[in-house]
């Protein structure tokens, strides 16, 4: 596996790749590796002939000094497990690679709406961070495919929506969450959870799972359904921040006659936020 620290000589080798025909898939993350991420590594394994993979803990992206600070940060551990994938490429810029000019000085890429709501109205600046590094990492890589998890649905539909608006000529393909024998969506900040709230905080899918029987069931007063779910985490002993009935497309809250539903929720378990989403369509 070939790590690159920097774009001059990872743009290179692209050139060279792309020169021979090949096809690449990219894989961005933050690092501290978990099954989850494996698993888009081992889905973009399918869809190209090389892969690249980034970790970068992108400063811009954290509303709060001490997240970033005690993000998880396991390079060895990573660049074993990468390998053990045969993965061709692993890209670890550092932050004045990203930010030569400093991040307070970077030029950002905004995407109206979608950042504003859910995870964006409680984490002020994140999506601005997320929508910026994104677009550096796809620039600098110029894949032909990118891979996201479901996982953070938010955020794959604001890189959707960056991609068609920027006309990257770059294709977003998705893979589903993969979640812990209990439900628990795997996350980078479970390990944040102790004991105790560990088995708290699979409850946050089950209220979902709930939530989705009710309105297969034919309740459609979705309103009614989030507030229930909402009650029901807190009296679980979880700090919900919100669950919310949405379209799929624009994140916005669904009504009766939608049939592409998301169900999203993020909750606060001890000193961890963690998120997950069901994916519900009507008409199947
Ligand atoms: P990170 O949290 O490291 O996640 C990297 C990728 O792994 C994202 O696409 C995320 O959706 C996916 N992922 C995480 N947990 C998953 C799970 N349980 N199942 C499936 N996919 C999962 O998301 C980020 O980093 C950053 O915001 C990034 C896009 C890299 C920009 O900095």
């Amino acid at each position: 596996m070939l790590q690159i620290s920097e774009i001059l000589p990872l743009r290179e080798v692209l050139a060279h790749w792309r020169q021979k025909g090949e096809r690449t898939a990219f894989v961005p993350t933050m690092g501290n590796l978990h099954s989850g991420h494996l698993c888009l590594v081992k889905h973009a394994k399918a869809w190209a002939t090389k892969v690249i993979v980034s970790i970068f803990v992108n400063p811009m992206q954290f509303d709060r000094t001490d997240d970033l600070a005690a993000y998880p940060r396991t390079l060895e551990q990573d660049c074993r497990k990468l390998k053990e994938l045969d993965t061709e490429l692993l890209f670890t810029p550092s932050l004045t690679e990203v930010y030569p000019h400093g991040v307070e000085n970077t030029t950002r890429v905004e995407v109206p709406g979608l950042s504003d709501i859910l995870c964006g109205a409680k984490r002020p600046g994140h999506f601005q961070g997320v929508a910026t590094v994104v677009t550096k990492l796809l620039n600098m890589v110029q894949p032909d495919v990118a891979i996201f998890g479901k996982k953070d649905y938010q955020q794959l539909m604001l890189i959707r929506r960056l991609v068609a608006d920027l006309n990257l000529p770059i294709e977003i393909a998705a893979v589903p969450t993969q979640r812990d024998p209990d439900g628990l969506a795997m996350s980078s900040r479970n390990q944040y959870l102790s004991r105790a709230e560990r088995m708290l905080a699979p409850g946050i899918y089950r209220i979902l799972q709930d939530t989705a029987k009710a309105i297969e069931a034919g309740e459609r007063n979705y309103r009614k359904l989030e507030l229930q779910s909402i009650q029901k985490l807190e009296q679980m002993g979880l700090r919900p921040e919100y669950v919310s009935i949405c379209r799929q497309d624009d994140l916005t809250a669904a009504e009766i006659g939608d049939d592409k539903l998301a169900l999203l929720a993020a909750a606060w378990v001890g000193n961890a936020r963690l998120i997950d989403n069901i994916l519900m369509n009507l008409k199947n």
